[in-house]
This record gives structure tokens, sequence and C-alpha cells, in this order.
């Protein structure tokens, strides 16, 4: 079943609703292993529930979930991390009262207990240690272990985030505005870091910077009202009309979009 053509991600026909409200109308998705996938469109467009639908935080309505061929649908949240779907969020789940080490020790831990690695009898907690400590150096956070998360700014407990998500050697990044609240140096910092990501981790990220999509994204995808409006590369997106009235309304396009970047 798992051929190279298989998409690490595939989503069939998926519906969500809230009572009255339908989040998610049919949308399908497919995305090939290894590729940078933005998911950008207004607020309220449905793009942190179709991430909570891959993570496995929301069941769906209706519709199917696929990784690497395999239907997930129904697999508790625990067991996708375990098979590399792991996910940040919108809205921050660190422990703010243990420190920005700790943080990523756990997940560290986690991992290699999942993994059954590490494991020797000596040096093993030494390596954990080590490793955690090379994940926030990756992240930009090298000399910040010791600080309680809580002490963290904005942007630099989203960067410590994304290195607990990467304890846990993720196939399937999902990134749910990992720039929200973050200063243009970290912004910057944070696109090196995406773009360095091993090649074969499939990266979905939900953005709102533009800049950053359109920099790091193989493939854009829009969202408006829960529906699925496009999917095609940077310059297309760009260029699309529809895009450019659901993505920015009445706003001025031509400042928003095509601003040059200095
Ligand atoms: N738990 C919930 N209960 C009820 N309605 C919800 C719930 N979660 C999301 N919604 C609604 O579903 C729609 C889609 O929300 P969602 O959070 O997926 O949008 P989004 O595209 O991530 O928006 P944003 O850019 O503001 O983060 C919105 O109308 C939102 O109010
Ligand atoms: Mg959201």
């Amino acid at each position: 079943m798992t051929t190279e053509s298989t998409n690490a991600v595939a989503l069939h026909d998926i519906t969500v609703r809230f009572g009255q409200l339908t989040a998610l109308a049919g949308v399908s998705l497919e995305v090939p292993a290894g590729q940078r996938r933005a998911i950008i469109g207004p607020n309220g467009a449905g793009k942190s529930t179709l991430f909570s639908v891959i993570a496995g935080t929301r069941r769906p309505t209706g519709g199917r979930v696929l990784v690497d061929g395999r239907d997930i649908t129904s697999l508790p949240v625990h067991r996708r991390v375990d098979a590399g779907v792991v996910t940040t969020f919108q809205h921050s789940s660190l422990f703010l009262r243990e420190t920005v080490l700790e943080n990523v020790l756990l997940a560290v831990a986690r991992r290699a207990r999942v993994a059954h690695r590490w494991f020797r009898p000596a040096g093993a907690y030494r390596d954990l240690l080590d490793h955690s400590a090379t994940l926030l150096a990756r992240v930009g956070l090298a000399g910040r272990e010791a600080l309680l998360a809580g002490a963290l700014s904005h942007g630099e407990r989203r960067q410590l985030e994304v290195a607990v998500a990467l304890a846990a050697q993720p196939r399937v990044l999902l990134l749910d505005e990992p720039a929200a609240g973050m200063s243009p140096a970290e912004t910057d910092r944070l696109g090196q870091l995406i773009r360095g990501l091993p090649a074969d981790m499939t990266v979905l990220l939900v953005e709102h910077d533009l800049d950053l999509v359109f920099d790091l994204a193989d493939e854009v995808t829009v969202l408006h009202l829960g529906e699925h409006l496009a999917t095609a590369g940077v310059a297309e997106i760009r260029a699309d009309e529809n895009v450019q009235h659901a993505y920015l309304g009445t706003a001025d396009v031509d400042e928003l979009f095509f601003e040059e970047t200095s």
C-alpha cells in the first residue's frame, strides 16, 4: 500500500459541524510526502478545525483522514503522535511552570519510551538531555534552557512549541500560526528552521504572515467559509482573483498581497 505516490496526508470529504455551524464542508486534500503545504484563509475559514481533524483532537462529522495511505479517522491523538502526526496549537500548550528544558525533555523522554531507544543502562538520561538541548538550539533557544517557560516572550514560546513538536520526531508536522506574535527577527529564524527540516518531513503550515507562506510553501491551499477554494503553487495563488477576494475581502489587495519585500 505504501508506494512512492502515496500521499502523506489525504483528506476525503471532511465535514465538521458545530451545531448549526458548518466549519468544514466536504473538504478534500492530498499532500504528497515531503511537501511544505500552507493553508491560508480568513479568520473562521476552518484552518484550525482542519488541523484538529488531522491531529485527532476533533472527530469529523463526516469524511476520512488517511496518513501514508492508512485510514486513521478513528485513531486517538496519542496513537497518531506515535504514528508521526504531530501538531503545535494556535493557543499554547506548554507547561508554563516548568523550565524550557523540562518542556522539551518531557517530549523527548516520551518519544524515547515509545521508540525504545536511548535506554542504554548508562548515559541514557544524559542522551535525553543532550538531545533536548540540541533541539532547543535548533529553534534558537540556546541559553534559555533554565528559564521557566512562562518567562519566555510570546515569540520564544512559539519557538519552544516547535522544539516540543520536533521532539516527537514527526513525519507529518502541523504548525498552526507559528509566527503569530513573533518579531521580524524571530519570524526569519522560524522560516530558516522550517526550511531546514528534513526533506522527507511533510509540513502543513497555517499562517497569516503571507510573506512567510509564499517564501516557504511548495503549494498553498485556500479555505473560505469551510470550503476548499483552491490549491496551487505560490505564483498561481497570488494571481488568483477569487483567492484575493476571499482572503482579503475588500482590503487593499495590492498593498497586502503584492507588497515588495524589502
Ligand atoms: N469548538 C467549537 N465550537 C463551536 N464553533 C467552533 C468551534 N471551533 C471552531 N468553531 C467555529 O468554526 C469556524 C472555523 O473555526 P476555525 O478555528 O477552524 O477557523 P480558523 O480558520 O482557524 O480561523 P483563525 O484564522 O481565526 O484561527 C469558526 O466559525 C469558529 O467560530
Ligand atoms: Mg485558527
